[in-house]
């Protein structure tokens, strides 16, 4: 599995797998640490890497000012040590290197933020990301575990050509059992204990049931036509958008290739600030009615629309029935 990985992923020279999402953040994010020496963290307003204490920072205002846990039982000095930047906002990365000078071991983000709703990198925002890290001599982690294999068989970062110096990821390349996986440069991967004085370890990681469900998934996509899903879903979107203006709904929606959601929102959405001023209510109304028509949406507007290899002609009609229906009421 980790020679598949590998050799599909453009970035990733040496990995580790481990036994979820959270873990792979959490090591990555020690490694960052452990390889520079520095002690800060960058993360996006409103980007989710698991529910360990360093990614558990509350985004809002408050928060990047004086970083206070979103979570209780996250002490307050290891909050102050994660910093918030906002999405699509360079400038915002920018100055808190220029606050911290020397002392960020890394940003790291989901390419595509998926878990405020979809959110795609706009005006080049990712290879700012790329020059601020190397400017600064710190290091850019990828967060791929929506991302990866979700669009191709690779990495967002190979279809954007943005080489991250560490890469995370899980769901997709466990085929539906527990894993992660960090990787990256081998220079810092080298750094991971027994070779380095980086420790990492977890009695389950590498499994030989998660390995064979991996491969397996893996195998079967690797011959898959990834375009009849970014179809699926650009069908699917168009149709929202028309019924959308039919019935002069405030809503916009954001897709990037086979994930999407709707916002309730008049506005575009482009960060943290637009996703949450968003009509939630009117979001979770739909989430019901949909539910009783047999249209199984994530319930909530801070999470993302997949569509699947397994999702046919059949379940896009369906799907567009049942909206017609469930915007209309609206
Ligand atoms: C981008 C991202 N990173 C990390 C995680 C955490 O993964 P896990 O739930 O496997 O711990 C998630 C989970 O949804 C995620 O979406």
């Amino acid at each position: 599995l980790g020679k598949t990985i590998k050799n599909a992923v453009g970035s990733i020279e040496r990995l580790r797998f481990t036994n979820s999402g959270t873990e792979a953040t959490m090591h990555a994010i020690r490694l960052a640490r452990g390889f520079t020496g520095k002690k800060y963290i960058v993360k996006m307003e409103g980007g989710y890497h698991g529910a360990h204490d360093y990614a558990l920072i509350k985004s809002g205002s408050g928060t990047m000012t004086f970083g206070v846990p979103s979570s209780a039982g996250v002490p307050e000095e290891v909050s102050r040590t994660v910093l918030v930047g906002r999405y699509n906002d360079a400038e915002s990365i920018e100055k808190l290197f220029k606050e911290h000078r020397n002392e960020i071991a890394a940003v790291i983000t989901e390419p595509v933020l998926g878990n405020i709703g979809v959110i795609n990198p706009e005006n080049d925002f990712l290879k700012s990301l790329r020059e601020i890290t190397e400017k600064y001599s710190s290091l850019l982690i990828f967060d791929e575990v929506i991302t990866g294999f979700r669009f191709g068989f690779k990495g967002y970062q190979d279809i954007v050509g943005i080489k991250p110096d560490l890469t995370t990821m899980g769901k997709i390349i466990g085929g539906g059992a527990p894993v992660g996986m960090f990787g990256g440069r081998e220079d810092i991967m080298a750094h991971v204990a027994p070779q380095g004085d980086v420790y990492e370890a977890g009695t389950f990681s590498g499994n030989p049931l998660t390995m064979a469900a991996g491969i397996a998934t893996l195998d079967q996509l690797k011959g898959k036509d990834y375009s009849s899903i970014t179809n699926y879903a650009t069908r699917l979107e168009e149709k929202l958008n028309s019924l959308i203006s039919e019935y002069n709904i405030d809503a916009t929606i954001n897709r990037c290739h086979s994930m999407f959601q709707i916002f309730f929102n008049k506005n575009k959405v482009k960060d943290y600030t637009g996703a949450t001023a968003s009509d939630t209510e009117k979001f979770n109304k739909m989430f019901h009615m949909l539910l009783e028509k047999g249209i199984f949406f994530p319930p909530s507007q801070f999470e993302t629309e997949f569509v699947s290899f397994a999702h046919s002609e059949t379940d896009l009609e369906a799907t567009v029935d049942a909206f017609s229906t469930v915007l209309k009421c609206l």
